[in-house]
């Protein structure tokens, strides 16, 4: 029965530094329909193994039960699987949350099956809302498309419906009220995200195009009619108001961040089935899958979620590159 199925046997696990595991975010595959030039790709190393829908189910029952009971699954394309509607009415069995990142482009076909079977809510990639520039940064020509499937995703009352902006220097910065503006005229989030140098060859994008936030930051605040945060990284989260109605931003900074890393709470698993302490890192993975293809039983599985906790350790670093004990564990 889904009821029993959502007790949980322990607490959240914690890594070395008093962080909670609340969350897991599964890559469930690397195949993608746009190619964006800035994309991280999940920090993941190309790869063709592929999960099947039943052991990424298992992996997720796993976290669940480890009390990680929010999970994201993500890509590559999600909805480029077919068997995608499955895995999130198998995981909703288990956990409180299952949501999804998607670029949105096939979201208006899916949304609504999507929160019959269970998912919560969405997050939609949205680089820019120009068509001539959506296609420079994706290679395709579907902005149209991407923003169908956000209007598709809230009429779905998938909820909240947030709009992932990574910003970048010369390109959409400037697009920055517009974005606000249909974020709230589609009754969306906005979410602003620093750009990250994951893969090798983001590096020489990043040098041309990388913005630092600081100064939106700033407008944001003078705008702002309450300001809240995250606990997820302890993002902050805008309020303006246009017209007598609120609309949301959220700032994601990332970089040089300690403060971001110390309230990280979650914990990746890779396409082809490895867990992921860190996006920034690929030297500390834990192969799970192996495992779970050796038809391991939940507590070697357990024990292998245990070893990546154990991994877990701030990419950045506080003063004098120390990192600080938390003494009780942060972060949702
Ligand atoms: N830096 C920051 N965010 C990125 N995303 C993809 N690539 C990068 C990057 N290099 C974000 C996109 C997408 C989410 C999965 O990750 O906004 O929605």
């Amino acid at each position: 029965m889904a009821i029993e199925n959502k007790k949980h046997e322990a607490l959240p696990l914690r890594d070395r530094f008093g962080r909670k595991l609340n969350s897991l975010r599964i890559s469930v595959t690397q195949k993608c329909n746009l190619q964006c030039f800035y994309c991280h790709r999940e920090g993941e190393a190309a790869s063709n193994n592929e999960m099947t829908k039943e052991e990424i189910v298992k992996i997720a029952k796993i976290a669940c039960e480890l009390g990680m009971k929010k999970v994201k699954l993500t890509g590559g394309e999600p909805l480029l699987r077919d068997d995608l509607p499955e895995i999130v009415s198998e995981i909703a069995e288990y956990a409180d949350e299952v949501s999804l990142t998607t670029n949105g482009v096939l979201l208006e076909e899916y949304a609504q099956s999507l929160f019959n079977a269970g998912l919560k809510r969405v997050n939609v990639s949205l680089p820019s809302l120009i068509s001539r520039r959506f296609k420079k940064i994706t290679k395709k020509d579907q902005v149209q498309q991407a923003k169908n499937g956000i209007k598709a995703a809230v009429q779905s009352h998938l909820h909240p419906v947030k709009i992932n902006m990574v910003m970048l220097k010369g390109i959409n910065v400037d697009e920055v009220p517009k974005a606000i503006d249909f974020a709230q005229e589609v009754g969306a989030v906005l979410q602003l995200i620093e750009f990250e140098p994951i893969q090798p060859e983001n590096y020489v994008h990043w040098k041309k195009f990388h913005y630092d936030p600081v100064s939106i930051e700033n407008w944001l605040k003078k705008k702002a009619i309450s300001i809240q945060e995250n606990p997820l990284h302890k993002r902050r989260r805008y309020t303006l108001e246009k017209n007598g109605d609120p609309v949301s931003v959220e700032v994601v900074q990332p970089m040089h961040n300690s403060i971001f890393c110390q309230n990280c709470t979650r914990l990746r698993v890779t396409s082809d089935g490895k867990l992921k302490p860190c996006l920034l890192r690929n030297d500390n993975l834990v192969d799970i899958l192996s495992l779970v293809r050796q038809d391991a039983n939940s507590n070697e599985l357990k024990e292998a979620f245990r070893k990546a906790a154990m991994l877990r350790e701030p990419y950045w670093k506080g003063r004098n590159g120390r990192y600080d004990q938390l003494s009780s564990g942060s972060g949702e």
